[in-house]
């Protein structure tokens, strides 16, 4: 009976025949590399337009990176939570909300002390950013609760930190 691969040396000449057979051709890849998008997938260009839209008559036009200054903060409530929450705004709520909370036709403008469905307590901010809004009034759909968002106790509250100094920078 007759091996072609005899012997010890058989198994790692076989393989370094199969390495050569496959081809194994340095850069065969070429130097590309992807380049990846540098913005957040789940929010929609459209949502940072540039110059942000200015609306009329409303305290809160300007840059998406302006600081939010609060007038009148409740206790608990710090300027570093409405910085936090600026922040976390623009995750989610910003696609629905507008840059800034200047509305869109999917949801309302926050940047202002007209309330739909509350009248605009920090309280009432937290509780309505937990539960969303199932049957909206004025919108054709409805806010999920955390606006979709995968926020904590802590986030919420500096999210709902930010939407009061959106909403009271006149300082009333
Ligand atoms: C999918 C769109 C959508 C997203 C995302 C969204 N909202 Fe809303 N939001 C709505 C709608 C719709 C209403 C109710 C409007 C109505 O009743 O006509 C609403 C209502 C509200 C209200 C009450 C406004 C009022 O006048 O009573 C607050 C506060 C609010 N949203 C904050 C947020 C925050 C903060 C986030 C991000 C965590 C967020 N929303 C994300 C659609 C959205």
């Amino acid at each position: 009976m007759a091996y072609v691969f005899g012997g010890r040396r058989g198994p790692a000449a076989l393989l370094l025949a199969m390495a050569l057979l496959a081809g194994c051709k340095p850069g065969a890849e070429g130097g590309y590399n992807r380049v990846s998008w540098r913005g957040d997938p789940k929010m929609p260009a459209t949502a940072f337009p540039d110059p942000p839209p200015v609306v009329p008559g409303s305290t809160a036009a300007g840059g998406g990176a302006q600081k939010i200054v609060a007038k009148n903060l409740p206790s608990g409530v710090t300027q570093a939570m409405v910085d936090a929450g600026q922040t976390s705004f623009g995750t989610v709520c910003a696609s629905c909300h507008g840059q800034n909370g200047t509305g869109s036709p999917a949801a309302p403008k926050l940047a202002d002390n007209q309330w739909i469905h509350i009248s605009g307590q920090f309280p009432e901010i937290v509780n309505i950013i937990n539960v969303g809004v199932a049957q909206p009034k004025e919108h054709p759909a409805p806010m999920p609760p955390k606006g979709g968002g995968n926020f904590n106790d802590e986030q919420v509250r500096e999210l709902a930190a930010y939407v009061y100094a959106l909403s009271h920078q006149g300082g009333a």
